[in-house]
């Protein structure tokens, strides 16, 4: 099977509350351009409304975004919402509210528990529809989520939001949260070169666990790593994959809960990012990508 041919649920499916999805997703933050938090050269509109359109056609039904995510010309929600609208059935777009940025693109401070209604709205006005599938509270450094996962399950009782998860987060506030209102689904920064205890948490309660930065690793909001292990080149070779489909791949075997969202703006990556979800990594190879991140520390 070549790439071309492999789609999202070649790695299974996943139920976020009542909403199954494809364990291989889509990151909306690449779509809006280049350099660290999209302030440099926009995206070619074309290309990320293509990308979007592929996404569906290899049977992704699950994109990650936030109204947060633009650059000076381009709005990944309304990327979506212009690709995709009217949207598919069974299509879960997952929002995330808390960070806040000014029309200039400078970061505001948090939101505050009584900002996150408009948040809520300014994602739904963006992209066109009247409830949310699924909304994150993004934690901004505060101590407790409390107040804030409150006002949203508030929103959730209201009906504009259908599930709520959390990402950021320590394992006390997941405990947190969930004293408020059940949460489907945590989102985590989590790669082979940095672990995180939630995702063992969240298997352990059935709750889905997102990584973001699987493919960028080290490099963060920079974009994909280009430090890698030598074992995770050998095993690329292997499979006749690149590094990035090996991280991609490697992020899946941690768990039938983790769910990936691979951000990406290259049509190419999207294909390659898909196809990783068919590569099934032996025992062998799994110990040895494993204890890269001894070395890591
Ligand atoms: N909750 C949070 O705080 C938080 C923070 C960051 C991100 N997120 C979410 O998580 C998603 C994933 O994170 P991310 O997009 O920052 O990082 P990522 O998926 O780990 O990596 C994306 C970077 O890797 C490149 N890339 C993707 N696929 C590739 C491939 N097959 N080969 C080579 N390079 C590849 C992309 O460039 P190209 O565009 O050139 O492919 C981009 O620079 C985001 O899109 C966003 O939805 C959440």
């Amino acid at each position: 099977m070549t790439s071309e041919t492999i789609t999202a649920d070649a790695a299974g499916t996943w139920k976020l509350g009542d909403l199954t999805v494809n364990r291989l997703g889509l990151g909306a933050m690449r779509l809006t351009g280049s350099a660290a938090f999209h302030h440099g050269t926009p995206s070619d509109r074309q290309r990320s409304i293509a990308v979007l359109r592929r996404a569906i056609e290899l049977g992704v039904d699950h994109i990650d975004t936030a109204a947060f995510y633009f650059s000076s010309l381009r709005s990944a929600n309304e990327l979506i919402n212009t690709a995709l609208a009217p949207y598919p059935d069974g299509l879960v777009v997952a929002a995330k509210v808390g960070p806040f940025r000014d029309c200039t693109g400078e970061w505001g401070t948090s939101a505050r528990p009584e900002d996150l209604r408009g948040h809520v709205e300014e994602n739904l006005r963006q992209l066109g529809r009247d409830h949310l599938d699924l909304v994150y509270l993004r934690r901004m450094r505060q101590d407790s989520i409390a107040e804030h996962f409150g006002a949203l399950a508030e929103l959730r009782e209201a009906g504009l939001i259908r599930h709520l998860g959390i990402s950021s987060v320590e394992p006390r506030h997941l405990a947190e949260a969930q004293a408020i209102a059940p949460v489907v689904s945590v989102q985590n920064r989590y790669a082979l070169d940095h672990p995180d205890e939630l995702l063992r948490i969240c298997g352990e309660q059935g709750i889905a666990y997102v990584p973001f930065y699987a493919v960028a690793g080290v490099a963060g909001e920079r974009g994909a790593t280009t430090d890698h292990d030598e074992a995770v080149t050998a095993v690329a070779r292997a499979h006749g994959a690149s590094p990035a489909q090996v991280r991609i791949a490697w992020t899946l075997h941690q768990g039938p809960h983790v769910l990936a969202i691979p951000g990406t703006g290259n049509p190419d990556h999207l294909v390659d990012n898909v196809a990783a979800g068919a590569i099934r990594l032996t025992d062998d190879e799994l110990t040895r990508l494993d204890s890269t991140r001894t070395k890591a520390g």
